[in-house]
């Protein structure tokens, strides 16, 4: 395996930080070197200083960094670990909100989807809701993600079995199709949930188009990898999308989030937008 040099280290963070918000202090080095290594050697790259230049060459057909090697390295760097109704607890909260409100329409953004394994959830939710008269028919889900790969999974829909570990047997019944032969183990949640969420590829760290107002924004477990400024600027950012009055949910180990806009707390992760 090529030798990751400090200045090399230094200059793909700074890459990184300024393409994805993505900070990575210098006990990070070894993970940085373990993700790309095994890129270098697919590709017969011969040091880490040829893969820089690879990833800050401009992409091909010149759609910015969509496509090309710097987007396979962000891909690389990001961690996307989820599973289905992580923090129960926000799950538990929207029930609530929404039993209590029996709202016709509902609009929801999971900003930072990773395999839409959190947008699939609030999907079977959101049904069984409806089936229960609480909530309309005119409900829908958007989960974006700045990964390329873990959005081409979160379209198919297809998980290992174990990531379901916390979905209720009625629900596996009604919402999934179980593998056979040498599908066996895996799951794939039935077109007619799949057909409720749209996924899209977008990065936190860019101004973001009209895409809202949302009723509900979930922002949960993506902060961890901003510094400080950056969280800021994202949550902002990303509030401009929400409702007043609306839900914002961040991953309960994330702590408490500075921002510009007024939030009430409801509970760890859990914020309503109050009326500027
Ligand atoms: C750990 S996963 C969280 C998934 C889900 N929200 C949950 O709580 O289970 C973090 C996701 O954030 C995405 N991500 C990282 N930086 C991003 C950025 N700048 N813009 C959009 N998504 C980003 C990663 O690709 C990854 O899929």
């Amino acid at each position: 395996m090529q030798t990751l040099r400090d200045d090399t280290f230094q200059t793909i963070t700074s890459l990184m930080r300024e393409q994805a918000g993505l900070h990575f202090t210098d006990s990070k080095k070894p993970l940085v070197s373990s993700r790309l290594g095994p890129r270098l050697q697919h590709l017969g790259v011969a040091s880490f200083e040829d893969y820089v230049g690879m990833i800050m060459a401009p992409a091909e057909g010149g759609d910015g960094d969509n496509g090309s090697e710097l987007q396979v390295a962000i891909d690389l760097l990001t961690t996307n670990e989820t599973y289905f109704f992580r923090e129960p607890a926000h799950y538990e909260l929207i029930e609530n909100e929404v039993k209590r409100d029996k709202p016709k329409t509902l609009s929801v953004w999971s900003a930072a989807a990773s395999y839409g394994d959190e947008a699939y959830s609030l999907a079977m939710l959101f049904a069984d809701l409806q089936k229960q008269g609480r909530l309309g028919d005119q409900w829908s889900l958007l989960g974006t993600d700045i990964s390329d790969r873990v959005l081409r999974g979160a379209v198919q829909g297809v998980y290992p079995q174990d990531r379901l570990r916390a979905v209720t047997p009625e629900r596996l019944h009604r919402y999934c199709w179980h593998g056979e032969g040498a599908a066996e183990g895996l799951v794939q949640i039935t077109p007619k949930l799949r057909e409720r969420v749209r996924f899209g590829r977008l990065n936190l760290c860019h101004p973001i188009e009209d895409l809202g107002p949302f009723d509900i924004v979930l922002l949960r477990n993506v902060l961890i990898y901003f510094d400080a400024a950056t969280k800021r600027e994202v949550v902002d950012r990303v509030l401009t999308q929400l409702k007043p009055g609306g839900l914002f949910f961040i991953g309960t180990a994330e702590g408490r989030v500075a921002c510009n806009t007024p939030l009430q707390p409801l509970a760890p992760g859990a914020f309503r937008k109050l009326a500027t």
